[in-house]
């Protein structure tokens, strides 16, 4: 992005072709001009907000926009969504739609100091077959809002939030209001085109709305990142054209026809399909080159009229990335480097103490509010009392705190010399500070934890993981909820969920008869969540999604889950031992029992679609746990060969078939996928690592 890119001043917000003349028929020359305007105006747009070199005056281009206005008015028929009149934004909505992303939105680890940044280049390098040398780009990372958009025959169709990074929210009619979004396509655009960004409020838009704000008596807005994600959501489009947000585009996550081969190369097609790229991406030879980068801007950020978090390192060949792969969160052929966080020195007023969904107790410092990173901070978790103890925090000293990434902040230490003689060290709990139950440290944890599994602060953080996006995904169900649910005692369990009924529910506050239908409804649907969901939903320590999916993939129902021993669910490629241990002690606890009892009561499913039930990790006993499923394998595999996979699929009863299709059921990909890959991204064919099909099928006889 130019760094000299400046807002259109004094231009009025307007544009909108509202009036009607019910004129059907469009003459040709009118249909031509209009086509033209808008070509000429998102060119000069293109050329002033992308490009910061105009070619015409602002008067010029105003004109333009009546001659469009005044050709829309006459023949309304003409307005299409890529119309430049369409920018001030649309009709309110009433929420926003979820989607799924064809290509997950990742998020990338993190680096603090050079040290870990060279480990991750050499981490790079014996990843690549021998000879062959990462160049790497290195660019800003930018703290504003992850946003994919897709683009189909040029024109701009959709933009979605990155979500949970599977998916996200549809947040296109705010979207199409920053005037740096294309709404088409230059040049000849390939069929679909989903670029991957970052939305972004410059620092000097955030003064403007506060100078506004302060004149209107209002609290100014406490940094750009949050005031980018809030105008994203906010429900009038109308209103977000007012907040005049910017994007940079990094990433091609999905392209028809040749997708480029280095990541240098994606940024030249990115600019040169009209869309915005940092203008500040720099080529680097070797890991050394990208350090003095990181130096460099470590040094100017400040200068900049945007906040950069650090930088974003990239291996720029596609080859290599291929070959280099992703975890299930992260890519490794990427790292961020993260700045150091800013620290603030400030009195610690209070040691809270808060109770987690698993009992944990955790300190919570309460500090006299002090301004850090764009935020004013009150409150700093302390993890543990392990910590506490260690830190030696007292309630009157001073401490220093930081951002840790610039977001949660954390408490560094105690400034000593500034100790009040009568501080006295924080005390170990000894009682639940919600319920009064008993509490006790983890034998083999930092952890002290209420025993109380009725506790009611532990049933709040409980109910909100099970109702979560990533777990049973009930909509409506959130915090402020939750919290009259249980204080009311209309909830004392999970599955107290679904004896809710609109009596209750039309009781609290805040619910009117269309949100607890709402309510009923996403109660009702959830009950259809496949097992995966289910499993991550009860909250079993160690089992996060990925677990809980290889665990639903692995034995298709919980019963036969339940009945699984620790050592044969031990033996499922990455699971250990404390994890099984894990799983085997919560089903064996018949208070967890009782709950699964209810639940199935309740006739929740407790299978998963597509997958086992098999009869052991190594079962070559005839069980045909695949059967009906057709599957293609592709990729370099690491531990088997495709025929070998070939061979399992089929002694399992599937169908192993040499391209993907409309039928196919599982693309098994390895490095190097390639095109069938994006076939079956584009068709939405679960795709399964080597990993994810051995935990599926055991790792074969
Ligand atoms: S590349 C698969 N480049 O940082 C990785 N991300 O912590 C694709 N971000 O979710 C991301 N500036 O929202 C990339 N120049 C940049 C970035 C950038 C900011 C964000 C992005 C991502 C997050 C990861």
């Amino acid at each position: 992005m130019a760094a000299t890119l400046r807002m259109r001043r004094n231009r009025p917000m307007g544009y909108n072709a509202a009036v009607m003349t019910g004129t059907r028929s469009i003459p040709a020359e009118a249909r031509e001009r209009h086509a033209q305007l808008k070509a000429e105006i998102e060119r000069h747009n293109q050329l002033y907000y992308v490009e910061a070199a105009p070619e015409i005056s602002d008067r010029a281009f105003d004109q333009l926009m009546s001659e469009l206005e005044a050709l829309e008015a006459e023949h309304p028929d003409l307005v299409s969504p890529d119309s430049p009149t369409q920018r001030v934004g649309g009709e309110p909505v009433e929420g926003f739609e979820t989607v799924e992303h064809a290509v997950p939105m990742l998020s990338i680890d993190n680096t603090y100091n050079p040290e870990e940044l060279r480990a991750f280049d050499g981490r790079v390098r014996r990843g690549l077959p021998p000879g062959e040398t990462p160049k790497y780009v290195a660019e800003l990372k930018f703290d504003g809002v992850a946003i994919s958009l897709q683009y189909r025959d040029g024109v701009f169709v959709r933009a979605a939030t990155r979500g949970d990074g599977t998916r996200g929210d549809d947040v296109t009619a705010n979207a199409r209001t920053i005037r740096s979004v294309p709404l088409r396509l230059l040049d000849s655009p390939p069929p679909l085109l989903e670029a991957r960004g970052e939305v972004l409020m410059r620092r000097s838009e955030l003064q403007r709305i506060n100078a506004e704000r302060e004149a209107r008596d209002e609290p100014p807005l406490a940094n750009p990142r949050n005031t980018t994600a809030g105008t994203l959501k906010l429900l009038d489009p109308r209103e977000a054209a007012k907040r005049r947000l910017d994007i940079v585009t990094y990433d091609v996550a999905a392209v028809e026809g040749a997708a480029p081969g280095s990541h240098w190369r994606t940024l030249e097609a990115l600019r040169e399909c009209g869309l915005p790229t940092s203008g500040h991406a720099e080529w680097c030879e070797d890991i050394e080159e990208v350090l003095a980068v990181c130096a460099k801007w470590e040094q100017k950020r400040a200068e900049l009229d945007f906040e950069t978090d650090g930088m974003v390192v990239k291996v720029d060949a596609a080859e290599h990335r291929r070959h280099l792969g992703a975890t299930s969160k992260a890519p490794r052929w990427a790292i961020a480097y993260k700045f150091p966080a800013q620290v603030g020195r400030t009195k610690l007023l209070n040691i809270g103490v808060q109770v987690g969904k698993s009992g944990a107790l955790t300190p919570v410092a309460e500090m006299e509010p002090v301004p850090l990173a764009g935020t004013i901070v009150r409150r700093a978790t302390l993890h543990n009392f392990e910590e506490l103890d260690r830190k030696d925090v007292r309630v009157g000293d001073t401490i220093e705190v930081q951002k840790a990434g610039d977001i949660i902040p954390q408490v560094l230490r105690p400034v000593l010399e500034l100790r009040p003689p009568d501080a006295q060290p924080h005390a170990l709990p000894t009682a639940c500070p919600v319920c009064g139950g008993e509490v006790r440290k983890d034998p083999e944890g930092v952890f002290i934890r209420c025993l109380n599994v009725a506790c009611p602060a532990q049933l709040k953080e409980r109910l909100e993981h099970f109702a979560s996006r990533g777990a049973m995904d009930i909509e409506g169900m959130g915090p402020a909820l939750i919290e009259q649910l249980v204080d009311k005692e209309l909830v004392t369990d999970i599955a107290g969920v679904y004896t809710l009924d609109t009596k209750a529910l039309e009781s609290l506050e805040r619910m009117g008869k269309k949100s607890a239908a709402n309510l009923l409804a996403a109660l009702e649907a959830s009950k259809s969540q496949p097992l995966r969901r289910l499993l991550f939903g009860l909250g079993i320590r160690h089992v996060g999604s990925h677990v809980a999916r290889l665990l639903a993939s692995r034995y298709g129902d919980l019963d036969a889950l339940m009945a699984a021993p620790a050592a044969e669910l031990a033996e499922i490629h990455e699971i250990g031992g404390a994890l099984a241990q894990s799983v085997v002690d919560f089903f064996a606890d018949p208070r967890n029992r009782a709950l699964i009892e209810k639940l199935r009561a309740h006739g929740l499913n407790f299978s998963e679609p597509g997958a086992g039930p098999s009869d052991g990790p190594d079962d070559g006993d005839g069980a045909q746990p695949l059967a009906g499923k057709t599957f293609v394998v592709t990729g370099a595999l690491q531990r088997h060969t495709r025929d070998e996979i070939h061979e399992r699929i089929k002694a399992l009863g599937g169908r192993a078939s040499g391209s993907v299709s409309g039928k196919t059921d599982y693309l098994v990909a390895g490095e190097n996928a390639g095109s069938k890959r994006a076939k079956a991204e584009e068709l939405g064919v679960t795709i399964l690592t080597e990993d994810e099909f051995e935990a599926m099928a055991g790792p074969g006889p």
